[in-house]
C-alpha cells in the first residue's frame, strides 16, 4: 500500500450550521456600526469565524451523547466521578477541582498560593493568568526564549522558557518569594508555539532543586505533545498520550481551560498533588464556583469534558489539526503574507507590521487588517498588537512589541475548502494592500480596551 499523502478530516459531518453570508454593503455598514471593532459584530454576520479557538470546537457524537447521560445531582454526581477519573488518568495528579473555565481555576490557585511580595515566573503568562497573578498582589514575570521574537527563524520550540534567565531570576528574587513557575503549553501569547519536552525537563529540574512548584497551563497540552512528537527527534517513536503524561509528571499540578484541548464549549479545572493547597482551594471553590463535585459546571459538561480529554489525544485528529494549520501557513506564504514561523498549534499569526508597512503602529496596522478581512470577505480574526497591548495616545503612545493578526482555527469546525477560501481572500488583499487605511481610537475603556474600544478610519471618507 502507498503511504497516503493527503491527510483528511478524521470525521464525517452529521449536523451542519449555516454560515453568515452578507453583502459588501452590509459588511461596510456593520463595520461602521461596530466602530471598527469586530467584538461588536453579531456572529451570524460572520462567514468564517477565526476570532478564537476557545469554546468554539465541534463536539463529537459521543460528547453530545454525554450531554444526555449527565447526572445533575448536586453532590457526588456520577458525572463527577467520570470527570475526575479522566483528569487523573491523564495527569496523574491526586486532587482534581472543576471550575467553570480556565480563569476561574487561575483565580482560585493564585489566591491560594500568591500574595504581595511574590513573583510568578512563566515562559509567558496568558493574559488572564497574568491578571490573576496581579490581582493576588504578585508580579508576573515572563522569561521566553529570545528566538520567540524572531518571526522568520524556524526554531521548532519558540514556546520554551529561557533556562539561564530562569536560574538568574531565582537567585535574584529568592526561591521563597516565587510561589510557582508556570509553563504555558502551547505558548498562546507568543504565537501558539510549543515547549519541548527537554525544556520542560530542565525547567522541572530547576524548579525541584529550588523547591518551587512547577505548574502547567495545560489549555493546549495535546497540541503541544503532538508538536513534540513531530519536532523533537528523540520523542518521535512515542505516543502522544505517553508524551502528555510525561509532561504532567514533570510538574506539581496544572490549570486547564477545557475550552481548548478538551473540545468543550465551557469548563476548566485545576489538579495537583499538594494536600496543603487543597483545603483553601476547596473553600474558594465553594465560595465562587460551587460544591467541589461540580465546581460551576453542569454534570453534562463534566461528562463532555471527560470524553473530550480522551478524544484529543487521537493522533489521526492531531495530525489533521497540525496539517490544517500548516496548510494555511503555506497558502499565506504563497501570497507573501508574512507570518510567525513555524506555524504553532492552533493559529496562524500574521505579522501586520511588515505586511502593511505604510500603516504605523499608532494607526493600528493589525486592526486595520482585521477590518479589511471582514470588509472584503466576512472573515473575523483578532488583533494582537497595539490595540490590545499598546498604551496611551498622541505623544504618550507606546506601541506593543508586535503587531499581529491571529487567525485561530476552531477545532473540527472548518474544512479544507474554508481554508482555501481564506487563502484566496489573503491573495486579493495582498494585491491591493497599499490602499488599506489606518485607524484611530475615538473612545476606550480603562482596561482591556480591545474588547470595547471604538475606532474610526484615519482619513475622513470611510474605511473602504
Ligand atoms: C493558555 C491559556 N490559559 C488560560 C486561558 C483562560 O481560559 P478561559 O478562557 O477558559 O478562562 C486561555 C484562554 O484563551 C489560554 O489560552
Amino acid at each position: 500500500m502507498p503511504k497516503w499523502k493527503t491527510i483528511i478530516e478524521p470525521f464525517r459531518i452529521k449536523m451542519v450550521e449555516p454560515l453568515g453570508f452578507t453583502t459588501e454593503k452590509e459588511r461596510s455598514d456593520l463595520l461602521k456600526k461596530a466602530h471598527y471593532n469586530l467584538f461588536q459584530i453579531p456572529a451570524d454576520k460572520v462567514l468564517i469565524d477565526l476570532l478564537t479557538d476557545s469554546g468554539t470546537s465541534a463536539m463529537s457524537s459521543e460528547q453530545w451523547a454525554c450531554l444526555m447521560r449527565g447526572d445533575e445531582s448536586y453532590a457526588g454526581a456520577r458525572s463527577w466521578y467520570v470527570f475526575e477519573k479522566a483528569v487523573k488518568d491523564l495527569t496523574g495528579y491526586r486532587y482534581v477541582l472543576p471550575a467553570h473555565q480556565g480563569r476561574a481555576a487561575e483565580r482560585i490557585f493564585m489566591s491560594v498560593s500568591c500574595g504581595p511580595g511574590k513573583t510568578v515566573i512563566a515562559n509567558t503568562h496568558f493574559d488572564t493568568t497574568r491578571a490573576n497573578v496581579e490581582a493576588a498582589g504578585s508580579v508576573a514575570l515572563d522569561l521566553p526564549v529570545k528566538e520567540a521574537f524572531n518571526f522568520s527563524s524556524a526554531a521548532p520550540f519558540k514556546g520554551n522558557i529561557d533556562i539561564a534567565a530562569l536560574k538568574k531570576s531565582i537567585s535574584e528574587i529568592g526561591a521563597r518569594n516565587i510561589p510557582m513557575i508556570i509553563m504555558t503549553v502551547t505558548n498562546n501569547s507568543l504565537g501558539g508555539q510549543p515547549v519541548s519536552l527537554s525544556n520542560l525537563k530542565e525547567a522541572s529540574k530547576v524548579a525541584r532543586q529550588n523547591k518551587i512548584p512547577l505548574i502547567i497551563d495545560a489549555a493546549r497540552f495535546a497540541e503541544n505533545a503532538f508538536l513534540i512528537k513531530l519536532r523533537e527527534r528523540e520523542q518521535s517513536h512515542r505516543s502522544v498520550i505517553q508524551i502528555a503524561r510525561e509532561m504532567f509528571s514533570l510538574a506539581d499540578g496544572c490549570l486547564m481551560s477545557a475550552k481548548k484541548d478538551a473540545f468543550a464549549n465551557m469548563g476548566g479545572f485545576l489538579a495537583f498533588n499538594d494536600s496543603g493547597w487543597l483545603k483553601k482551594a476547596k473553600e474558594l471553590l465553594i465560595l465562587g464556583e460551587g460544591f467541589p463535585t461540580y465546581g460551576g459546571l453542569a454534570g453534562r459538561d463534566l461528562e463532555a469534558i471527560a470524553q473530550g480529554l480522551k478524544e484529543i489525544v487521537d493522533e489521526n485528529y492531531l495530525s489533521y489539526r497540525a496539517r490544517s494549520v500548516a496548510y494555511l501557513a503555506e497558502g499565506l506564504k504563497k501570497h507573501k503574507v508574512p507570518i510567525i514561523n513555524p506555524p504553532g498549534g492552533h493559529a496562524i499569526y500574521v505579522d501586520a507590521k511588515h505586511f502593511l508597512p505604510h500603516i504605523l503602529p499608532h494607526q493600528f496596522p493589525a486592526q486595520a487588517l482585521v477590518c479589511e478581512l471582514y470588509g472584503v470577505a466576512g472573515i473575523r480574526s483578532v488583533e494582537v498588537g497595539s490595540l490590545m497591548f499598546g498604551r496611551g495616545k498622541g505623544r504618550d503612545f507606546e506601541p506593543a512589541k508586535m503587531e499581529l493578526v491571529r487567525l485561530a482555527l476552531p477545532r473540527r469546525v472548518y474544512t479544507q475548502s474554508h481554508v482555501d477560501f481564506i487563502i484566496e481572500v489573503f491573495g486579493f488583499i495582498a494585491s491591493r494592500k497599499k490602499f488599506i487605511e489606518g485607524l484611530e481610537i475615538i473612545e476606550e475603556p480603562k482596561t482591556l480596551r480591545h474588547f470595547t474600544a471604538k475606532l474610526k478610519p484615519v482619513r475622513v471618507g470611510g474605511f473602504r
